[in-house]
């Protein structure tokens, strides 16, 4: 028998030995450069720019075995893992492509030989799709395919079927596209199996996809034609495994065998390969049928630690939204498996990792260079987890108490009904919450509920589910890209077709005015000669403007003629190549050919000093907290500089303060800054340097030096003092010394996800306005704390409304809130000392409370309460109030004390005794009357 790797290897060698493709390895599983896309979901994303004639290769075949992830966004099969004998949510895709070289006819007759001559399937088990057309957008039926279907394979007609959407493949709900031609094994005994072609029976399997890539689905859902006609294939390598093994399932092939072991010796439970009869999950059979329920466990877990582990090699983590989201749920729903099914009750999963690395390393090597950080990341969301667990059977205790209550609340009746429970249903928001937020399965929670002979509102909680897939459908979008910052693939065409090359900005790093000439002016929809109003982008044959890139924002400024037309760029952007200067026109015409003056706005500068100190800050963040501090994201602006980097826990005062020092110290040795291009394989050597984990650089890469010139650098990259300065790869713009930034504040630090902190800072004069702000509030603060006893509170009052003030130091705002927080608690305790009046701890209260309950009165339908409660003071009144109110659905409460020769009294009455009359205000008043006072309040509570 083959082993998995050869197969792959197989593959491979077919495509680049017998017909000269080039390897590319496979792209990361985390597309950290595609906003569109949650996860690397089809070989062809890292082509994307080449489909869309964005960027040239050196070559125009290619073959990979890619990474690939299909949960969440348009390709999702999370909830099919487990039940289903072909689905993942991490898989290896197989895959060639022709970058405008061969197309239709070679791409068929390079896979009917791969798949009948090299590895000998039988072509009377092969059948084809093929799309039969789609009027509306103009796309003609593949009668095409098919004819070269039978002319290489010789198929018979009824081994060709036609389908719709089926046989036009898209990567997401934009992007390259096209009409595809899938081949499918039919492995029914008696070869039967045409009918079942792209159905629901296991051995009539689709096992290669050829797309052929004409089109780029625009925003509107039209189709545009690209510039060249392309093949992007796609064979899942576990589907072919499973043919070449002779096994009947995904999961039976060699490669899932080291799970089974390491979870048997986990669990102590066997692997026995059986399989539900549909993918919908049927808890009454998998109820009687334990072994198939351990199977489906085995599976999930085998499938989802695959997942996670290649993604969080790849740089994701497990968060609360994207990408990081989906993670998220999928290793709930491994451990939740595990928990349920296998009663590991333990943190397991990140005990697979290992074997995950074991397995598949030899293919992908980047597993093995950190996998315990993998597993630490792992083991801490499943810590986590455990612990919402917990709290989610607390939620549902109260889900089911709210359900009984709201049962009495209806039926108006008193709160101790004997009426049976199966009357009462759970919520849909609560079913969905105990979903969304806790990890719940809906059949846990029906599980839960019928044990307490109580249903739950399935029909609300299914629709609220439909709410929550639709926004994850739309979740791998950021916004809805503008019509001008974006220009769609057949507009750049049009723009190479006329020969208008990309956009020279070598100017940029200066940014000093020059003269430019209008190449193009794009409305928004199309090309235009000239403009005289609205809104529009602009590309010039040279530009000194900086278009957003690396965290660093568009510049803003002006673009004038002699002949009066002003055009204020409000921002720029860099497109295949080209620089869209995005703006209104002010006065005037611009015409195309126009000479026009461009000049950057002086806010550039601002935005300078935010970069050049989020370099000293990098570097000062590594000095403060070490080596595992790396950068995760950064936005430079002229406001502020916000910057993510990896680090467990949030960072101590004293830490805060020796990174602004350290920064500040910078600043205040007027450091130059230096910038030049080296070659990238030489920059890496220089020891310190920072560069960004994922990003992908070029050949020649430009390194920013604070402080050391970049020459000295690569003479001796070893050196041990080039870590005493900050050295990156970064092509932004800086400012030519450090003292330019002035000052470094650093305003907050939050959690952005787990294992990722951000910081917000301020420079320049933003930073001197803050140090202003700090000294008023910590004057504020030496006041409260010698203000005598009495006046404490308003004095906090003058200190909380310091706080609210933006852009604080963080440091000085941590200090003032414990400020407040000591304030408080001496405030507390001088009143303590100085009130004659009884307060009441908590058991006392209670117990009033109880009291109190037991001696009520039945009260049109609810429970009519009065009391004393001697010598209490208002707070304790007010407790007792609260817990009985807590406790009683419908209820008239009055409760009176009288201390140091004052009568207080406190009514609270339910909306449905309110409805028969009954007001807490009106019923105050009149009991207030006869202690010889007055009173009043809302019907509620007064
Ligand atoms: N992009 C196609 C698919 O994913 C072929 O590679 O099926």
């Amino acid at each position: 028998m083959k082993t998995s790797q050869q197969i792959r290897q197989e593959f491979i060698d077919f495509f680049v030995k017998r017909h000269g493709h080039t390897f590319v390895p496979s792209s990361s599983v985390v597309p950290h450069d595609d906003p569109t896309l949650l996860f690397t979901n089809a070989g062809m994303n890292q082509f994307k720019p080449i489909f869309l004639g964005l960027e040239k290769r050196a070559y125009t075949r290619a073959t990979n075995t890619q990474k690939c992830i299909r949960a969440g966004g348009k390709h999702n099969d999370l909830d099919d893992v487990g039940r289903s004998r072909r689905h993942h949510t991490f898989f290896e895709m197989l895959g060639n492509w022709s970058f405008g070289d061969y197309f239709k006819r070679g791409a068929i007759e390079m896979a009917w030989e791969l798949l009948t001559k090299v590895w000998g399937l039988d072509p009377s088990r092969l059948h084809v799709s093929c799309f039969e057309g789609d009027e509306k957008n103009g796309v003609p039926r593949d009668t095409e395919s098919a004819q070269i279907w039978k002319e290489v394979a010789g198929l018979p007609d009824d081994h060709i079927h036609y389908f719709g959407k089926d046989n036009f493949w898209e990567m997401g709900d934009t992007g390259p596209c096209g009409p595809c031609t899938e081949i499918y094994i039919d492995r029914t005994p008696d070869k039967s199996g045409g009918p079942q072609v792209n159905g629901e029976d296991p051995r009539v399997m689709e096992i290669w996809n050829l797309v052929f890539i004409q089109y780029n689905r625009n925003e509107d859902r039209s189709l545009t034609p690209l510039p060249s006609q392309h093949v992007d294939t796609g064979m899942g390598f576990e589907r072919i495994t499973q043919v070449l093994q002779n096994v009947n399932d995904n999961y039976g092939i060699d490669l899932f065998n080291p799970f089974w072991d390491a979870l048997t010796k986990l669990s102590g439970i066997k692997y026995s390969g059986q399989y539900p009869k549909s993918n919908a999950a049927d808890p009454v059979a998998e109820a009687a049928n334990p072994q198939l329920r351990h199977d489906i466990a085995f599976r999930v877990i085998a499938d989802h630690v695959r997942c996670l582990t290649f993604a969080l090699t790849d740089g994701a983590v497990p968060s609360n939204e994207g990408r990081g989201y989906v993670l998220r749920r999928i290793l709930r729903r491994a451990v939740r498996f595990g928990r349920q099914q296998l009663e590991l009750k333990e943190p397991f999963l990140h005990t697979l990792v290992p074997v995950v690395v074991e397995a598949m390393g030899n293919a992908f090597p980047e597993l093995k260079k950190n996998p315990h950080r993998v597993s630490d990341l792992i083991k801490d969301e499943e810590v986590g987890f455990g612990r919402t667990l917990d709290r989610g059977i607390e939620l549902f205790e109260e889900a089911a108490l709210e359900a009984q209550l709201q049962g009495h609340v209806t039926r108006q009746g008193p709160v101790l009904s004997d009426a049976p429970l199966h009357s009462y249903v759970i919520s849909a928001g609560s079913a969905f919450k105990l979903h969304d937020t806790y990890g719940f399965p809906i059949d846990l929670t029906r599980i839960m509920a019928e044990e307490r002979g109580m249903s739950v509102d399935l029909k609300g909680y299914e629709e609220l589910m439909e709410r929550a897939r639709e926004l994850a459908r739309s979740g791998g979008k950021e916004g809805t890209e503008s019509r001008l910052t974006d220009l769609p693939p057949d507009a750049i065409a049009k723009l190479q077709g006329e020969k208008i090359s990309p956009t020279n900005d070598q100017h940029k790093y200066k940014g000093e005015p020059i003269q430019a000439t209008v190449q193009a002016i794009w409305d928004g929809e199309r090309f235009v000669d000239q403009i005289d109003s609205g809104e529009a982008a602009v590309i010039l044959n040279h530009t000194n403007f900086y278009a957003e890139m690396g965290g660093q924002v568009g510049d803003a400024g002006l673009l004038t003629s002699v002949r009066q037309a002003s055009f204020q760029v409000e921002t720029t952007r860099a497109v295949g190549g080209y620089i869209l200067h995005i703006g209104q026109i002010t006065s005037g015409t611009l015409n195309i050919g126009q000479n026009v003056t461009a000049t950057v706005s002086p806010k550039r500068v601002l935005t300078q000093k935010s970069h050049t100190t989020t370099h000293l800050a990098n570097w000062a963040l590594r000095e403060v907290l070490g080596d595992d501090v790396q950068q995760k994201g950064s936005l430079v602006d002229p406001e502020k500089l916000r910057f993510d980097f990896s680090h467990g826990k949030s960072l101590s005062d004293d830490e805060l303060g020796k990174v602004e020092t350290l920064v500040n110290q910078g600043i205040e040795k007027r450091l130059p800054v230096y910038a030049e291009e080296a070659p990238q394989e030489k920059a890496l050597k220089i020891n310190g340097l920072r560069a960004v984990f994922g990003e992908k650089y070029p050949p020649m890469v430009r390194v920013v030096s604070v402080g050391a010139p970049v020459a000295e650098l690569l003479k001796d990259p070893a050196n041990e003092k080039w870590r005493q300065y900050s050295i990156e790869f970064c092509g932004g713009t800086h400012l030519g010394n450090s003292a330019e930034a002035g000052a470094f504040v650093i305003t907050s630090e939050e959690s952005v996800s787990k294992g990722i902190r951000r910081i917000v800072g301020v420079t320049g004069d933003a930073a001197k306005q803050s140090q202003t702000l700090a000294s008023q509030l910590r004057a504020a603060v030496d006041q409260a704390r010698s203000a005598p006893e009495f006046e404490i509170p308003s004095a906090i009052a003058v200190v909380q409304k310091h706080l609210t003030a933006p852009g604080l130091p963080l440091r000085e705002k941590r200090k003032a809130q414990a400020a407040v927080a000591e304030l408080q608690a001496k405030y507390k305790a001088w009143e303590k000392a100085n009130k004659s009046q009884q307060g009441g701890s908590g058991a006392d209260v209670a117990e009033a409370a109880n009291k109190l309950l037991t001696d009520a009165v039945d009260l049109g339908g609810g429970k009519l309460i009065v009391g004393e409660l001697p010598n209490a003071n208002d707070d304790t009144l007010r407790g007792v109030m609260d817990s009985i109110r807590k406790r009683t659905a419908s209820y008239g409460i009055l409760l009176g004390s009288a201390a140091d020769g004052k009568v207080s009294l406190i009514a609270a009455v339910s909306d449905e005794l309110i409805a028969k009359g009954l007001k807490a205000g009106d019923w105050i008043r009149e009991a207030a009357k006869v202690a010889g006072g007055g009173g009043g309040g809302r019907p509620q509570m007064a």
